[in-house]
């Protein structure tokens, strides 16, 4: 069923568990997720970046081939597709084409230009039954080249966000996309706390999901995060599964070429992830 992310990021929220968001690239990795939530009774958030979106063909495309399989699958937990640090342009196309939620992220923004273009989309939003998310954070210090810190946020700033009528609010607590440094110095709990306190009941968003240590998924999870993305960490064991097929010359064998059979253990490999990650977020259940 296909929903705006709000009101399940809420009940998140009040009984202390997270929603995964997973991205997706293309078919395969749509029904993977799609499936497992289903097969474990948990809501779900399938990511879409403007790049991704793009490759897979347009964000009408999307929302057509996730539609399809709602449909056709049967599917009745409930599944959000959001943009994924969508740009001010990028947000308005992907809620005319039929996206149920969106991410403006006007992060490098200065704050009160954030504000200004933050509004405007959740007015569009508000008309169609659209949550929206907006991000706070500058990126954090950089040595040789290494991210150290990832972004940190004021919770000054995150409470003018959260107070302008946004459904989920992401905040840099030293967080980064894609793999960790190995100097990386963990999450910043103290900021999350403060901004927790600030923003109240806000539904705040972890970005980043791939690599952080269980035990401080846990913690943010306990300190409001409902939402928690993951992007790499499906690529990785994609690709991976894909190498170890052909490595194994599974496509000489018979009919191994059949791109189905080719994409199969992948395929089967982000599932494995996705329940994982369920299991750890606490979804389970949860539809
Ligand atoms: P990872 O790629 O680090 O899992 O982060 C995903 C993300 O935050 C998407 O917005």
């Amino acid at each position: 069923m296909l929903v705006n992310a709000k009101e399940m990021l809420l009940k998140a929220r009040e009984e202390g568990y997270a929603v995964g968001q997973f991205n997706i690239n293309n078919l395969e990795w749509t029904k993977a997720i799609i499936e497992t939530a289903q097969e474990n009774n948990s809501p779900v958030i399938l990511g879409v970046s403007e790049g991704a979106g793009k490759y897979m063909g347009g964000f009408k495309t999307v929302v057509g081939m996730v539609n399809g399989m709602l449909e056709e699958l049967n599917i009745t937990v409930p599944v959000a597709i959001h943009l994924d640090h969508g740009s001010f342009e990028g947000a308005k196309s992907a809620m005319q084409a039929g996206f149920s939620s969106v991410m403006f992220d006007g992060s490098h923004y200065q704050i009160d230009e954030n504000i200004t273009k933050t509004l405007d989309i959740i007015e569009i939003a508000n008309e169609n039954n659209i949550s929206v998310e907006a991000e706070v954070g500058s990126i954090g210090g950089e040595e040789d080249g290494v991210v150290g810190a990832g972004e940190v946020a004021d919770p000054n700033e995150c409470k003018k966000i959260a107070d302008l009528g946004v459904s989920m609010l992401a905040a840099g607590i030293g967080n980064i996309h894609g793999k960790y440094p190995e100097n990386w110095t963990g999450l910043n709990f103290d900021v999350l706390k403060q901004i927790q306190d600030i923003t109240s009941g806000m539904p705040l968003v972890l970005h980043g999901g791939t690599g952080i240590p269980n035990d401080m998924v846990t913690e943010s999870i306990s300190l409001g995060v409902s939402k928690i993305n993951v992007n790499t960490e499906c690529q990785i064991v994609f690709t991976e599964a894909t190498r170890i097929y052909f490595e194994e010359g599974k496509d000489k064998v018979g009919k191994g070429f059949d791109p189905r059979k080719v994409l199969a253990p992948g395929y089967q490999a982000i599932k494995d992830v996705v329940k994982e990650k369920m299991e750890l977020f606490g979804s389970i259940n949860k539809a």
